[in-house]
């Protein structure tokens, strides 16, 4: 792709692993808003764990660029995680090389050690005590590097952090957190005062892969944090949504890491026997990174502002976004009867709800006399 296109569209696109919550957003701007022409084969169609599934795929097609979103289940065995992270990674980086095509792939902050401002540079060393997904992933970045030098490969790897925004259809990380809170099952807080982590926005992922599709020359073979500027203090925002919930629970004490790691090795143990018993229980996956929760792990966006790329929303972080994302994640979770109907109100920034509630007439006067402005502004152009 030439590197002084200014835009994408009339280019062919695969992107894998676009029904995902990274992959959704990813699909959905190139696709809907930048008329870039793109296919987003779900699992059953193409499973990059067969390498003869992949074969098959590019058999036919010739795309001009290859967007990897897909991962297995974070608590996925040996054998898928291999499969799928690694070795699906892989096959998909020799078809893009063999195409001579830009091939992007999505790390994680799961590489990195604990510590703060962590560079593009940093990674855990690679043990075979790692959990299945980070030993996936740091492998797979290692591959990448090496088919770079040998194959030619033309790819940029993306590591994110904790991911948030709409359309996660799993509740899981981030989301899981804030069902955690919804649905009140977070006593105190699992986490120390202090303790800060970096965030991904989902929504600012496709307008980062537009940038980097179109300049190769600044970004090829490249790693890049791809994360807000500042962290977040995880007890600061489980008390904002606690709040923007009006929930009491979780209390604001600080439950230590021995304490919950104890209870965390209890529940393991008592799963274990209600399985032995015929009765289907699982841990939360996201139990395997509790201590996570406790360490201070934070990415460095340095190498980000320092390249080309700007923000288009620089003022947006996980606190901006938090009434949207609520909203959108209640009245899904309520529907699907996971958790106990909230009232509207709570989350309904404007409070439109319980004016249409209670005095339609003066709602709609508003509205007319452009008080409020609950509409969404459409637009023709194509941003
Ligand atoms: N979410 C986060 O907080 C986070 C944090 C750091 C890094 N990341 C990285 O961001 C990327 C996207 O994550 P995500 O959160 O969007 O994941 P996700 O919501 O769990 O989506 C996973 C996607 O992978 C696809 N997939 C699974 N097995 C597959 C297979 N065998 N063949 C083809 N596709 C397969 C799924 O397709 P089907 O639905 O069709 O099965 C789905 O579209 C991953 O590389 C992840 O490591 C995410």
């Amino acid at each position: 792709m030439a590197g002084n296109n200014t835009s994408l569209q009339g280019k062919f696109g695969i992107i894998i692993g676009g029904s995902g919550l990274v992959g959704g957003a990813i699909v959905h701007y190139f696709k809907k808003k930048w008329g870039c022409e793109i296919l987003a084969p779900n699992s059953k169609q193409l499973s990059i764990r067969d390498s003869e599934d992949i074969r098959g795929f590019f058999q036919e097609l010739r795309p001009d660029f290859i967007i990897n979103s897909a991962i297995a289940a974070i608590d996925s065995n040996p054998k898928i995680s291999f499969e799928i992270n690694y070795l699906g990674t892989i096959n998909i980086a020799k078809v893009a090389a063999a195409l001579g095509i830009p091939y992007i792939f999505f790390s994680s902050a799961a590489v990195l050690p604990e510590g703060e401002n962590l560079t593009e540079e940093n990674h855990r060393p690679l043990r075979p005590a790692m959990s299945n997904y980070a030993k996936s992933k740091l492998m797979s970045e290692l591959t990448l590097e090496h088919l770079r030098k040998t194959e030619g490969l033309d790819h940029t790897v993306v590591r994110l952090a904790i991911v948030y925004g709409k359309h996660d259809h799993k509740i899981q990380g981030f989301h899981r957190l804030l069902f955690s809170v919804a649905d009140q099952s977070m006593p105190m807080l699992f986490t120390g005062r202090n303790v800060c982590h970096s965030y991904s926005n989902a929504k600012k992922i496709p307008y980062f892969l537009r940038h980097i599709l179109l300049n190769r020359e600044e970004f090829s073979g490249q790693t890049f944090h791809f994360v807000d500027p500042n962290p977040v203090r995880l007890a600061q925002l489980i008390l904002t949504i606690r709040s923007y919930l009006e929930l009491k629970r979780p209390r604001e004490m600080y439950l230590p890491y021995p304490v919950a790691r104890f209870g965390a090795n209890f529940l393991k143990k008592a799963i274990k026997q209600l399985i032995r018993l015929g009765i289907d229980a699982r841990m939360p996956p996201e139990l395997m990174f509790l201590k996570n929760f406790y360490e201070t792990q934070t990415l460095s966006a340095k190498k980000l502002k320092s390249s080309s790329f700007v923000d288009s929303f620089p003022n947006e972080s996980v606190f901006t976004q938090l009434p949207e994302v609520i909203q959108y994640y209640l009245t899904r979770w309520e529907q699907l009867n996971l958790i106990a109907a909230y009232d509207k109100e709570f989350f309904d920034p404007q409070r439109l709800s319980e004016e249409f509630l209670n005095s339609p007439e003066t709602l709609l006067a508003d509205i007319h006399a452009d008080r409020v402005s609950p509409f969404s502004a459409f637009r023709t152009d194509k941003q």
